[in-house]
């Protein structure tokens, strides 16, 4: 790095050593404005607040980690592109679902930003800075989110599962409890998981032509229907001819766990996460609901439910 730039890597670790700090084993995280984000991808977080230049027609998938994220990249890039490349022939059958749609604290963390502005608009990339944390530039601007949710059990499972495996062997396992803790404690990344989600509730109440919010539970029972909202919401609606020629149907089975699970793609090649090295096979663990059961004791989900619920009292949310 040049000289200005060194001093300003500097200043920037420098004043990341002074934030409290949190997570769980090697995932570490510092609380900044409020959420818990994680160390390695604080840099780029704070480099998107002040660079990161939105176009008016970007879409953006968000979520807290874990919660559906590979899915509905699939969905929203599948649906968005149907028309670009015929199902048979799709690119989400050679690619993996994070290289179709780009995740952008990881595009900045690799210095990569020039990879996010060479995309042709419109543009959909992912994210999972909290809505407070993004730059006004894309709050204010017209811009979408989708975002989507899952049962905040179900979502730690996940998350330790995906932790484990990816850890680096030279490093000690984190017994469960130890990441449950953290995980009612918010410390965890992008944490609290119920100020995340309430933040981008609150914006799809308010403004619902802006985010719209999904949850994984609701799109398992009903797919069909959730595509079509989506195709809706990003100004893409089903025509009456591919509603009668069963795209909507061809778009759920080619995003469907089994199918994508099994892909070549899928079962070999990596992502380069902050820090870390992933197997694309590790976006494709179990899927479904309820995996908590095996991992949680009745006492353990009563107490995560509990804070839940009193965290989202009065939004009219459930999770
Ligand atoms: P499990 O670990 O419970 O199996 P993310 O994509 O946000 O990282 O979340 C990963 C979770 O979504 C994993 O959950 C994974 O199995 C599940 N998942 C991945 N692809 C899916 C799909 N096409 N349909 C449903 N669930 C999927």
């Amino acid at each position: 790095p040049k000289p200005q730039e060194a001093q300003e890597d500097q200043e920037c670790s420098d004043f990341i050593s002074t934030l409290p700090r949190g997570g769980w084993g090697p995932i570490r995280t510092r609380k900044y404005q409020g959420f818990w984000v994680l160390e390695i991808a604080l840099p780029s977080v704070m480099t998107i607040q002040k660079n990161f230049k939105p176009r008016p027609d970007d879409l953006f998938v968000v979520s807290y980690p874990k919660s559906g994220t590979t899915w509905l990249k699939a969905i929203t890039f599948a649906t968005k592109t149907r028309t670009q490349y015929p199902l048979s022939h799709h690119p989400l059958l050679s690619l993996n679902p994070h290289d179709c749609v780009l995740n952008l604290e990881e595009c900045f963390h690799k210095g990569q930003a020039s990879k996010i502005e060479a995309l042709p608009s419109p543009r959909i990339l992912a994210i999972h800075m909290p809505y407070s944390l993004l730059p006004d530039s894309m709050t204010s601007s017209s811009c979408r989110f989708v975002y989507i949710c899952r049962d905040p059990k179900d979502t730690l499972v996940s998350m330790w599962h995906f932790r484990e495996k990816t850890r680096p062997k030279t490093m000690e396992p984190t017994p469960f409890i130890e990441a449950f803790e953290a995980f009612c404690e918010g410390t965890s990344a992008v944490g609290p998981m119920w100020d995340h989600v309430l933040e981008y509730w609150r914006e799809s109440q308010r403004r619902p032509e802006k985010v719209l919010f999904l949850k994984y539970e609701e799109m398992m029972d009903e797919p069909v229907g959730k595509v079509r909202r989506l195709a809706e919401f990003i100004g893409c609606p089903f025509s009456e001819a591919e509603e009668k020629g069963g795209v909507v149907q061809e778009i759920v089975k080619l995003c469907s766990f089994e199918k994508l699970k099994n892909l070549e793609a899928n079962k070999t090649g990596t992502q380069g996460g902050p820090g870390m090295v992933v197997t694309n096979d590790s976006f494709f663990r179990k899927g479904g609901a309820g995996d908590w059961k095996n991992h949680m004791s009745p006492e353990m989900a009563q107490r995560l439910d509990g804070i839940a619920q009193q965290k989202l009292r009065e939004s009219g949310l459930t999770l």
